[in-house]
Formats: C-alpha cells, structure tokens, sequence
C-alpha cells in the first residue's frame, strides 16, 4: 500500500529573543521559576505591524520548496495548522499559497490547538494514500504572541512563534506515515481557551476590558490531562503497531512543558537521548513545535527510523503519530 512520506522539512523562527531575564522586567517571575516548572529559557517573538502567521508559515513552506527542489506549480494541496489565524477568513493557508506562488489548489486550515500538527498531517496523508494527491504540503504556524496577556505571569511565560512546513508524497517501500491517532474531549474547553473574538462573543469593548482576547489557561488541569493523555495516546500508538521504547529512535513530543515530555518518555520506556527537546529554544509555539523538532533534529535522522509523534492541546484535543522517515 502507498504511505505518505515526509520527504522534506523546514522551520522558521523571527529573530527577535524573548529571554527570561526580559519577562522578569515585565511581570512577577523569575528564571529559576520558569526554568524549573517549564524547562524554558526564552522564546522568539514576532515583530512588526501587520505580521502574522502567514508571515512565518511562508517562509517555513518557501524554504521546504528549495531545499527539496519543488516547483511551487508542484504542489497539489496546502493545509495550515494553526489556532492563530491571520484573520477570522481568508485561513492562512490560502495566504501562504499566495505568498509562496501556490495558485489555483485546495488551501485550507485545521484548529486543534496544540494538537493542530498532528491532525492536519493525519489529514494531508489521507490525500496521499487514496492516490488522490502526490506532493501534500503540511504546515504548522502560529503566533502566539498576538493572543498572550504579557501582564499575565502564568500564561506569558510559556508561549512563543514560529513556523513548521514538511511535504508529504508517495511512497512505496513501506516508509512514512505508518500509522496515526486523534482523539478529542470538550470537557476541556473552559481550561484552556480564548474566550472572545469569535461568533459566541465577538470583540466588544467589554471583552477587550475582560482581557477574554488573550489566552486563558487554567494551568494545573490541563496539566493533569496533558501527562495522562499524551502518554496514554503514546502508548496506545506503540501497542497497536507492537512497537517496544527499545524499537522507537525518537520520541518527537509537542513542546507545552519538559515535565509532561519526561512523564510521557518514561511511559513509553524510551532515554532522553532520543527524545526531541527544543522547549528551552522556542517555548510552547502550539501548532508549530513539531515541525521545528524534526528540523532542528534533521541531521541526525535516518532513513528507516521509527518515530513517534505526539500532542496534548486545547479542546481538550491529543494524538499520535508513527513515521518511519524515509530519507
Ligand atoms: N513565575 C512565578 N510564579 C508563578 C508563575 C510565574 N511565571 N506562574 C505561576 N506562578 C505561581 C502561581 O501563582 C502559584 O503560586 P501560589 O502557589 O502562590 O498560588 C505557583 O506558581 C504554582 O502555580 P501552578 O499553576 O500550580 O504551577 P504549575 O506547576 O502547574 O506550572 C504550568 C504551571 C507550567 C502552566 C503547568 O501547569 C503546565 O505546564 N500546564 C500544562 C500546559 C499544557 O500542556 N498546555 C497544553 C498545550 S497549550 C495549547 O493547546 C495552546
């Protein structure tokens, strides 16, 4: 059977260093605190009036095109993870497309939060196991700081911007996306939300004085469901595919907090040596910390390497995924 294979992959952080030493200028915190509850040191910001997402998924999907040697004219279909749009509508995946050079193919975005990578590459590969598609580009952008209360010492800590981009095409040796999983749960909406600049309570000058234009976090609960369901969809993933810690090379988890990551490797059996961390570079920059894993991490992959993705975000929303990479 076909499987979609990652073929190429590239990562995108603005230049602009947010370091703890500034957050302990701004609010109520310090290093060690940061450090020591997160495993954060600093995290880059995007700067500059009329800047968004896009911005940052254009130059991840402009720089995937070159180093793999892709026409823009190449590619069959654009989705967008991110749950930082530029706008409510156009999604950002048509405004990538523009940028970039992609015209007249499917663009459109997935929203599960922290999670949106993991979905949006379940989907994309869909696309190219049916035959339907042969080059898919999947990206993860978001800019978290356009929904950050930096006023708020328990969310501004935490999150950070950036873009991720890989292409998906066909393969035939049996490597690539082996298997993935999703899941999701409401009972978490009002733990981890942004509360107004949607449908339910669009801007108004009373949400804008109630700060519900910002991230809200309730952190202890999610906490509580993220170790449980990232390990749980983790292990669920490893079980079905007989799939052992010692046959997993890396352990590609979502970047929210290195004590979620730990308790998620010391479930699945697998040593830190083969777990992707980049949370001290980036922070939490949600749809996005996937792909900047696996670029960072690049170098050292093979082909033939077994790898688990994983996520926990707001909705409640989880999954998984099992790649063998293929270059
Ligand atoms: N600096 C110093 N003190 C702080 C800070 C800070 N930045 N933030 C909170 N505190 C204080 C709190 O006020 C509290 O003080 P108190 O005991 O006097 O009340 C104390 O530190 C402990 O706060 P907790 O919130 O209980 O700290 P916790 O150990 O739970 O860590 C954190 C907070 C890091 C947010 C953690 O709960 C977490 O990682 N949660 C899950 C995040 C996650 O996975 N999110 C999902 C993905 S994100 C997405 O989908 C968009």
């Amino acid at each position: 059977m076909t499987k979609a294979a990652i073929t190429g992959i590239h990562g995108y952080v603005p230049d602009y260093v947010l370091t703890n030493a500034e957050l302990e200028q701004m609010v109520d915190t310090n290093d060690e605190w940061i450090t020591s509850r997160t495993g954060i040191k600093e995290r880059h910001i995007l700067k500059g009036e009329g800047m968004g997402s896009s911005h940052m998924g254009a130059k991840a999907v402009a720089g995937l095109l070159e180093k793999t040697g892709t026409a823009p004219a190449d590619i069959d279909l654009l989705i967008c993870a991110t749950t930082t749009p530029d706008y409510v509508f156009p999604c950002t995946a048509n405004l990538i497309c523009d940028m970039v050079g992609i015209r007249n193919v499917g663009s459109f975005d997935i929203q599960a939060a922290c999670s949106g990578f993991i979905y949006a590459l379940t989907i994309g590969t869909q696309f190219i196991e049916t035959g339907k598609y042969r080059k898919v580009i999947v990206v993860g952008a978001d800019k978290m700081s356009a929904i950050t209360d930096y006023t708020d010492r328990t969310t501004c800590v935490l999150f950070g911007d950036g873009a991720g981009a890989v292409l998906l095409e066909p393969n035939t040796e049996g490597l690539g996306v082996i298997d993935s999983i999703i899941h999701s749960d409401g009972v978490g909406q009002n733990h981890l939300i942004q509360k107004a600049g949607g449908s339910r309570y669009p801007p108004t000058h009373e949400t804008i004085d109630k700060r519900w234009h910002y991230v809200y976090q309730d952190g202890p609960s999610v906490f509580k469901f993220a170790v449980k369901n990232m390990a749980d969809v983790s292990a669920e993933i490893m079980a079905r595919n007989n799939l052992t810690g010692a046959d997993i090379a890396w352990l590609v988890p979502h970047q929210a907090n290195k004590r979620i990551i730990d308790a998620t490797a010391n479930r699945m059996g697998i040593e830190s040596d083969r777990v992707m961390m980049n949370i001290h570079k980036y922070g939490n920059t949600t749809a996005a910390t996937i792909p900047l894993c696996l670029h960072d991490y690049e170098a050292q992959l093979k082909k033939g390497d077994n790898l688990v993705l994983a996520a926990f975000g707001g909705g409640f929303t989880w999954g998984a995924v099992y790649v063998k990479w293929a270059y």
